[in-house]
């Protein structure tokens, strides 16, 4: 684990390049993962308080960045989890496994690519045979690349982006709510860019905006059946992402009105909020946790 950024004040790391779709342990400094800023400017390890006990969390994208914080804080607060990602992130996800176990909880690893529905479906059965069944589905996964103009977007990756970032929260969505009940929720992960529009990452804004409706409609769907449905959509986070897909130029300007960009803990600390009963009154909202930029919606 690094130093805490958090205590040695927030210096924007020196801009860094990796192939997508990156490892975390190759990334410097460390994200931070199971700490969290107190108000004097310190941090502190995130404390549970059993929100979770004994529930079973599916999570895409679960090996590393908020994926991976996510199923910690989960683990601290008494969850299990099985996390999905691609086969060339084992490493990171065997790190994660091993930072859930460290809390005394389970957490299966099933590397897969879910652009494929019937991977997506054999994910699912894997998790339920597994974890036995599935209260909380945090749909996470996805994909970004820059380009500066939709004349130099291709259409491949236009297709390629809608096809990992939301054809598979719908996929997971319709085959894990038949073994859902009354209590569970699904929790998606969109981004501040669909609310500003960015322009450089035209085909990830337009596919986190679907993500956000796709969130209104379900939820409007369940929520009469006690399963609710809400999304995040973080600003700038220190994660692999950033690193593989963002210019050295990008990476400069990663900050907020918070004068920082987050770190993934500060974010999953919004999905233990979602998915425990603290939140029993949202349903079909949007954290923005973004670091102070105002958005409508
Ligand atoms: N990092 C940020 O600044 C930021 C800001 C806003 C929103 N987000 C969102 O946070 C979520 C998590 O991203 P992150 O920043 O933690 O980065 P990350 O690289 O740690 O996580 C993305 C994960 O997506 C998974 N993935 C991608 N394509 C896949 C596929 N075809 N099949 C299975 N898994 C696949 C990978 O396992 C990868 O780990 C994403 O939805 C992203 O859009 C991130």
């Amino acid at each position: 684990m690094s130093p805490s950024q958090f205590e040695i004040g927030w210096q924007p790391p020196a801009p860094q390049s990796q192939n997508v779709p990156g490892l975390e342990s190759r990334m410097d400094p460390l994200p931070v993962v199971d700490e969290v800023p107190t108000w004097n400017g310190k941090a502190t390890k995130y404390k549970g308080a059993n929100k979770l006990l004994d529930r079973k969390a599916f999570i895409t994208g679960g090996d590393s960045g908020i994926g991976r914080a996510v199923a910690v804080l989960f683990a601290i607060e008494g969850a299990d989890s099985f996390i999905v990602y691609l086969s060339e992130e084992q490493s990171d996800a065997e790190q994660t496994k091993r930072m859930v176990e460290s809390y005394g909880r389970k957490c299966y690893l099933h590397a897969t690519d879910l652009k494929s529905k019937d991977n997506c479906r054999k994910a699912v059965d894997e998790a339920l045979s597994k974890l036995g069944s599935i209260n909380i589905l945090v749909n996470n996964a996805a994909y970004q690349m820059m380009t500066d103009s939709i004349l130099e977007l291709s259409e491949e990756q236009w297709v390629h982006t809608f096809d990992t970032n939301i054809h598979p929260y719908f996929y997971l969505a319709k085959y894990v709510l038949p073994h859902m009940k009354q209590g569970d929720t699904i929790i998606n992960n969109a981004s501040v860019n669909c609310y500003v529009g960015r322009p450089d990452l035209l085909d990830y804004t337009s596919s986190k905006g679907a993500i956000v409706a796709f969130t209104r409609g379900l939820s409007n769907q369940f929520v009469g059946k006690g399963i609710r449905v809400n999304a995040v959509a973080p600003g700038p986070v220190w994660t692999p992402l950033i690193v593989a897909t963002m210019t050295e130029e990008a990476q400069k300007g990663f900050t907020s009105p918070m004068g920082r960009g987050a770190q993934p803990s500060e974010i999953a600390t919004c999905f233990v909020f979602l998915a425990s009963n603290d939140s029993s009154q949202l349903s079909g909202q949007t954290i923005h946790c973004n670091g102070g930029v105002i958005v409508n919606g």
